[in-house]
């Protein structure tokens, strides 16, 4: 199973950022504990600060791979580009936040995503990518 990992802006900070929001983690320490504890799974990660580059690897892996988990950071609030670009591919698309979006300013509270997206999950901090890896392995 091939599933891709997608963080948006500003998201290459993570440990470095508001630590109090987004823990004092870096993405990369937690990709090797994601990899495994899914061992049957290829876990491929990429992140970008740009929309354009968010949509162009969304058409790339969104015909072949079996499922995208996607933190699009504040795109998910704006961007009406990604949300054409998850509804035009094939591969199940899974919104994720590591805090609580609805705990926290008015603005954060709307996606533009959710719609075209299978799934939203968010809160669990880093945790939350996780939980959006197992959503896609369920059967129903
Ligand atoms: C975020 C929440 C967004 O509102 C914010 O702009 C981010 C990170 C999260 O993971 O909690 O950059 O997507």
């Amino acid at each position: 199973m091939n599933i891709q990992i997608i963080n948006g802006p500003n998201l290459n900070l993570l440990g470095v950022r508001e630590k109090s929001i987004y823990g004092s983690s870096d993405f990369e320490s937690y990709l090797s504990e994601l990899q495994s504890h899914f061992t049957n799974i290829t876990i491929n990660y990429y992140q970008s600060n740009v929309e354009g580059e968010i949509i162009n690897k969304l058409h790339e892996i969104g015909f072949t791979f079996d499922g995208i988990v996607l933190n699009a950071g504040a795109y998910t609030h704006t961007s009406i580009a990604i949300a054409d670009a998850i509804a035009a591919i094939n591969t199940p698309v899974i919104e994720v936040h590591i805090s609580n979006v609805y705990k926290r300013e008015e603005f954060r509270h709307h996606s533009m995503l959710a719609t075209s997206c299978k799934g939203v999950i968010a809160g669990f901090g880093m945790h939350s990518y996780r939980l959006g890896i197992e959503s896609l392995l369920l059967n129903y």
